[in-house]
Formats: structure tokens, C-alpha cells, sequence
């Protein structure tokens, strides 16, 4: 193939970025996202704050915007994100026990309903473990209202979108012998043996100094679809944008049949919620970066 997601197709699997709705009138960036692109994951548009400012009032029309985009095109949609300690609106932020509780069932229950049918893969849940060695739950609102929160977000979106694949969503993850990858992975488990309506598991991947692609990725990766759920790489960037880096989780993806897809989290470097770190794959300039022709060339060498 001579594009990302055309070569990634080839390959079982889709090559996809996070878009913002702003900037779906600039013409380098839509060019690109068009040409290059087959998934589209909205960077803010779906989040809690985005889509239910107030409280029962749901606002869809940017997310709705990036959807048709993707979908009139031909390319499928992640959806990001359902429930989540950040991004919340401020109604909801200072809620908390049994109401809070309904209320995050709710936001769950009617945007998961409003995308029925349009969002192949949903981050249900996002971010809810901590950092560090603790293994434990992130503390937060939601956490708060009972351990059983993340599940009970679980089944209302598969009952609300019966067809969308849910994911579950962390960053700093990767890295197999961490304990907050350990607890993640002990909590997927516990959901398949359960029951609990759980599809993938997301790997954010925002890779730096600090949090380094790891040796042992592709363990990662292979060891949670080997608990029968599928893996994508959701949030893809790394500082500096080494072509090796990004070879090397490329082939990571493809050597573990059910990595579905790999998102970058922006188009430019421009585009970054970590712009100085030069991450992504195109220069502000819109020009194809080292990192973009070695992650090519990783997905036509097979
Ligand atoms: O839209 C407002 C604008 O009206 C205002 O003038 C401006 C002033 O600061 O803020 C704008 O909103 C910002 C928004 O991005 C759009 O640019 C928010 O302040 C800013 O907080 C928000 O940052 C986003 C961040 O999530 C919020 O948590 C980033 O764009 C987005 O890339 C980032 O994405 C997250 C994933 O959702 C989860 N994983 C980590 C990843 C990186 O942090």
C-alpha cells in the first residue's frame, strides 16, 4: 500500500488518528486525514464534558461532525471516551454515591444510544487505575461510588449499542511487569471469567522519556489476547518520533494477531497536545517525518 491505512488493511487491521472537529476546515489537515487515514478517533468531542454540559442536556453536534466525516469516507470510528475521572463536567464533577452512580449510567447509556450502529469500538472506561506500584484503583468520584462502577459502565453500554466492541483504556500500561499493567490485566481477566461484557483492551501509548516504549510491549499485547479480548494501540505518539520507536511498535501490532489497529493521537506535529515533543508523523508544515516512512514500511514488509 502507499498510505497508512490502505497498508494497514492489507494487513487485517486499520491505521487511524485523533481528529478535532476544529479543525476539520483546514485543508492540510483534512487532506492528510483523508488520504492517509481509515479510523477516526474525536480527540474532546465525545468526552463527558463535550457531550452533557448540563446535566440530561446532551451536546453532539462537533462529535457529530467528526463522525460523518469518517463515516461518509469510509472510515470507522473509535469512540473516546464514556466515563472518566477527567473531563467532567463541572455538575458532575462535585456529584457523588448513588446519584453520581445513575448519572454516569445515564451519560453512558445515552451516548453509547445516540452512536448506535456508528461507533465500531467505544473506550468505555478510561484511565481508572493509578500510577505507580500501588496496583490499586485510581481514587476519584466514580471510584467512590463502588469497585463495581467500571462493570456496571460496561453493561449499560453493551446494552445500549449492542454491536460496538468495548474497550478498556489506560496509558502507562505497556510495560509488562509494572503493576499497574498487572492490574489491569487481573481485572480483564476477572471480567472474562465473569462475564462482564468486555471486548479490548486499549494501549494508549504516549511514549517519552519517562515512560519509554518497553522491551517487553509485544508481551503486553500478546499476554491480553490471550485472555480473549482484542488490543489496540489507541493514543499513539512518541517524543522525538525515533523511526525506530515506530517501526518497532508497528511490528509489535502485527505480530499479535488480535492487535486490531493502531490510532496516532494527531495528524501534525502541530496537532499534539504535546507539540514541542514532535511526535507524531507528519511536520506542522504537513510533510511525511522519517517516523511516517519507517512506519510504512513496517506495515508492507509482510
Ligand atoms: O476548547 C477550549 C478552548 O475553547 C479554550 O480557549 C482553550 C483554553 O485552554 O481550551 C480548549 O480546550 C482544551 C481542549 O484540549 C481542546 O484544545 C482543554 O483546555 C484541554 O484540556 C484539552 O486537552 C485535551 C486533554 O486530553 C484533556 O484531558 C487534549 O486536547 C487531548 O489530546 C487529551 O487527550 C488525552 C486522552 O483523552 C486520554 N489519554 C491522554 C490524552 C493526552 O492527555
Amino acid at each position: 500500500g502507499t498510505t497508512l491505512g490502505a497498508s494497514a488493511a492489507e494487513r487485517g487491521r486499520y491505521f487511524g488518528a485523533a481528529v478535532a472537529a476544529n479543525k476539520l476546515g483546514d485543508s492540510t489537515y483534512v487532506t492528510i486525514l483523508n488520504r492517509e487515514f481509515n479510523s477516526v478517533t474525536p480527540e474532546n468531542e465525545m468526552k463527558i464534558d463535550a457531550t452533557e454540559p448540563q446535566q440530561g442536556v446532551f451536546t453532539f453536534a462537533n462529535a457529530d461532525r467528526i463522525v460523518n466525516h469518517a463515516r461518509s469516507r469510509g472510515m470507522s470510528v473509535r469512540g473516546h471516551t464514556l466515563a472518566w475521572h477527567s473531563q467532567q463536567p463541572g455538575w458532575m464533577q462535585n456529584m457523588s454515591g448513588s446519584a453520581l452512580r445513575q448519572a454516569m449510567l445515564n451519560h453512558v447509556t445515552q451516548v453509547a444510544a445516540h452512536y448506535r450502529g456508528q461507533v465500531v469500538a467505544w473506550d468505555v472506561v478510561n484511565e481508572a487505575f493509578a500510577d505507580g506500584g500501588s496496583g490499586a484503583r485510581r481514587d476519584s468520584n466514580l471510584q467512590r461510588t463502588g469497585n463495581d462502577w467500571i462493570e456496571a459502565a460496561f453493561r449499560a453500554a453493551r446494552a445500549a449499542d449492542p454491536g460496538a466492541k468495548l474497550c478498556y483504556n489506560d496509558y502507562n500500561t505497556d510495560d509488562w511487569t509494572h503493576a499497574k499493567t498487572q492490574a489491569v490485566y487481573a481485572m480483564v481477566r476477572d471480567f472474562k471469567q465473569r462475564g462482564v461484557p468486555i471486548d479490548c483492551v486499549g494501549f494508549q501509548s504516549h511514549f517519552n522519556s519517562g515512560s519509554p516504549y518497553p522491551g517487553n510491549y509485544r508481551t503486553t499485547l500478546s499476554s491480553f489476547a490471550a485472555l480473549g479480548v482484542d488490543v489496540q494501540i489507541t493514543e499513539l505518539d512518541i517524543a522525538g518520533a525515533s523511526p525506530t520507536t515506530y517501526r518497532n511498535v508497528v511490528n509489535d501490532c502485527l505480530a499479535v494477531s488480535r492487535c486490531t489497529g493502531i490510532t496516532v493521537w494527531g495528524i501534525r506535529d502541530s496537532d499534539s497536545w504535546r507539540a514541542s515533543d514532535t511526535p507524531l508523523l507528519f511536520d506542522n508544515g504537513g510533510n511525511r517525518k522519517p517516523a511516517y516512512d519507517a512506519v510504512l514500511a513496517a506495515l508492507n514488509n509482510g
